[in-house]
């Protein structure tokens, strides 16, 4: 599908840096205009207690009201596995729609299995308020927003392009960070390859803000580069690295990963938006499945 690229439009986007998790959310403001949105919000998890913090929430909340703005959209570029989503939380302060991609309900169905999850449990994804579908669009105030499906890192990723801005998600890490795995239940290194084509295809100068960074190297966390950058530079894809040479490097890096140490938790709120699930008397509480991953 071929998106209608508009740089001319170029939406002041503010990172937050969440540090348990190396996740980067984002607001994206409206340049001159009251409308925003968040991109993948983090909610903080400390296992060892069983305890939910909201530093990283509260900072964009606090963020958005000094700025007077309205929070048109709260996106996931996908199912994340490695930190809990803040969304509903910044929700009930701030309105907003909480939206996804359609693929959703295949992360549903094969997470509601491995959490034994009863017939309450819907896979439908209609915990959430808008399933994007692939080339879907929307608004934020007067800008145009672009759904693209990106499959691969996980089968319900995507991509969001807002402007000259394009939210990657967890298709690419910064060039010298290379890209995500492809392992989880419904991933595959063809069609992430397939998938970081569709981002390189993009306009050069597209900015491209990351959702992960680890700082290879030491060197500072960082989160905006381009698509020229990354076609020229990016470890993993860059210099017209074939889709045989990434999926044999991908398939043999992925092997030798261990299990992102939030997954369990992160997988049980995440497929239900952002809400914790609860015991029969109100508790928040979270299932430990074994030997199920
Ligand atoms: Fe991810």
């Amino acid at each position: 599908m071929e998106l209608e690229i508009d740089l001319s439009t170029r939406p002041e986007v503010t990172p937050f840096f969440d540090p348990q998790s190396n996740t980067i959310s984002y607001v994206v403001r409206e340049p001159g205009g009251p409308a925003c949105a968040i991109i993948d919000p983090v909610m903080e998890f400390d296992p060892a207690a069983g305890r939910l913090t909201y530093d990283s929430a509260d900072q964009m909340i606090a963020f958005i009201r000094e700025h007077g703005l309205r929070l048109d959209w709260i996106i996931e570029t996908h199912v994340h596995a490695d930190h809990l989503s803040g969304a509903p939380y910044i929700q009930e302060q701030l309105g907003g729609k909480i939206g996804i991609g359609e693929h959703v309900q295949e992360v549903q169905d094969v997470f509601g299995k491995i959490f034994n999850e009863g017939t309450e449990f819907q896979r439908d994804g209609s915990q959430f308020d808008k399933l994007f579908s692939d080339g879907d669009s929307y608004t934020v105030g007067g800008m145009v927003g672009h759904a693209l499906h990106t499959p691969g890192h996980t089968p319900a990723c995507m991509v969001h392009v807002i402007g000259d801005a394009c939210f990657v998600g967890d298709t690419l890490f910064m060039p010298d960070g290379g890209s995500a795995r492809a392992d989880f239940p419904g991933g595959d290194a063809g069609q992430l390859y397939d998938s970081i084509q569709r981002v390189l295809s993009l306009p050069d100068a597209t900015r491209l803000f990351i959702c992960h960074d680890y700082g290879p190297g030491g060197r500072a966390i960082s989160w905006e580069t381009t698509v020229a950058a990354q076609k020229a530079e990016n470890i993993h894809v860059g210099g017209g690295k074939t889709r045989e040479e990434f999926v044999a490097f991908r398939t043999a890096r992925d092997a030798e990963l261990k299990v992102p140490s939030l997954i369990l938790p992160s997988l049980q709120v995440n497929m239900r938006a952002g809400d914790v699930p609860e015991d029969e008397d109100g508790n928040m509480v979270l299932k430990m499945p074994l030997n199920k991953l």
